[in-house]
């Protein structure tokens, strides 16, 4: 299966936050190659976690816009739609990126796709058993999704199905720019039953209001045991049958490969960066089968 590169305009890019524990240096370089408000808005973060998973994901959108677009690094500018996705002026590739758990991920394409993407980390996030949690979401998914979700027989299994689609909800309004909202009125079927790592699902399709909305295809994979990632195409199913997509792990080296500061460094901003600290999270499976008993 072919990894997707930059110089076709097309890119499944991941990036893992957790193994990347910078110098002084790199975040000097890395926090001067975002622009001035990001940048801002990157420094009132309370968690490290945050503030890296938000730079590096500037920093992906940067490196794919000017390493496709033929833009000077340092003068890529983003904009921002209405409800807050990202864009370039007089675009020639689309772009979407998401951060969540361990990983930021971009999806790059053509410019006639529109692309989104949406990564999460399998965690049970609720302070109530899986049960508890479900029905607090129940409007947000369909009766076949329920089907789906609550077919499996182990509450993590169940989690992680119900993540899944989550992911692809999120990455299909994503891909629209619209905010995630009235989550139940896109029912999502999934032709294979489980993610796995290394292997890309294809056969998921979306029903708005109940109508197949054939225009549009995923892409769906585990990118390690505890994240499951999906991508929204505005493509045929035909069309995106020619993709196989897998993504591709940046390290820091890789990321800032062609980069030029856009801003002078700034020393106290990293020490702020430094003083921070970091949140910790737990994955599903090592505390729901054991404890849930729903
Ligand atoms: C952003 C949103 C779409 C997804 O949130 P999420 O799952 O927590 O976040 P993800 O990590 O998957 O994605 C966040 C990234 O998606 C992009 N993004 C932001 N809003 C987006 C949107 N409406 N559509 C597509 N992409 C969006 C951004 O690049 C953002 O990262 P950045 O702000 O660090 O650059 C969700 O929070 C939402 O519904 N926002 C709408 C808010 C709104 O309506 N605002 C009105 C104007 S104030």
């Amino acid at each position: 299966m072919s990894v997707c590169i930059a110089s076709t305009k097309r890119a499944r890019w991941t990036f893992n936050v957790k193994t990347w524990q910078p110098t002084e240096a790199q975040f000097l370089l890395a926090s001067a190659c975002v622009q001035e408000e990001e940048k801002a808005r990157i420094g009132r973060f309370v968690f490290k976690n945050d503030a890296k998973a938000t730079l590096i994901g500037r920093l992906m959108m940067r490196k794919f816009v000017s390493s496709t677009s033929g833009i000077p690094y340092s003068e890529v500018k983003f904009w921002r739609e209405e409800k807050g996705k990202p864009y370039v002026l007089n675009p020639v590739v689309n772009f979407n990126i998401s951060h969540d758990g361990d990983h930021v991920v971009l999806a790059g394409e053509e410019v006639s796709t529109k692309v989104g993407v949406d990564v999460m980390r399998l965690e049970h996030r609720s302070g109530t058993g899986v049960e508890e949690f479900f029905r607090t979401m129940s409007r947000q998914f369909t009766a076949e999704e329920w089907e789906c979700i609550r077919g499996k027989s182990l509450p993590s299994k169940q989690l992680a199905t119900f993540y899944r689609h989550w992911c692809l909800k999120e990455s299909y309004l994503k891909a629209l720019g619209m905010s995630i909202t009235s989550l139940g009125r896109y029912g999502f079927k999934t032709e294979e039953p489980d993610l796995r790592v290394g292997t890309v699902a294809r056969g998921t399709r979306v029903y708005v209001d109940g109508i197949l909305a054939d225009n549009w295809c995923f892409e769906e994979t585990m990118l390690d045991e505890d994240h499951c990632v999906a991508v929204a195409l505005s493509k045929s199913t035909a069309d995106c049958s020619q993709d196989h997509c897998l993504f591709h792990f940046l390290d820091f080296e890789q990321l800032m490969k062609g980069s030029e500061p856009i801003l002078q460094p700034d020393l106290e901003y990293t020490r702020n960066f430094f003083a921070k600290n970091e949140k910790i999270i737990r994955p599903i499976a090592s505390i729901l089968d054991t404890n849930d008993k729903n």
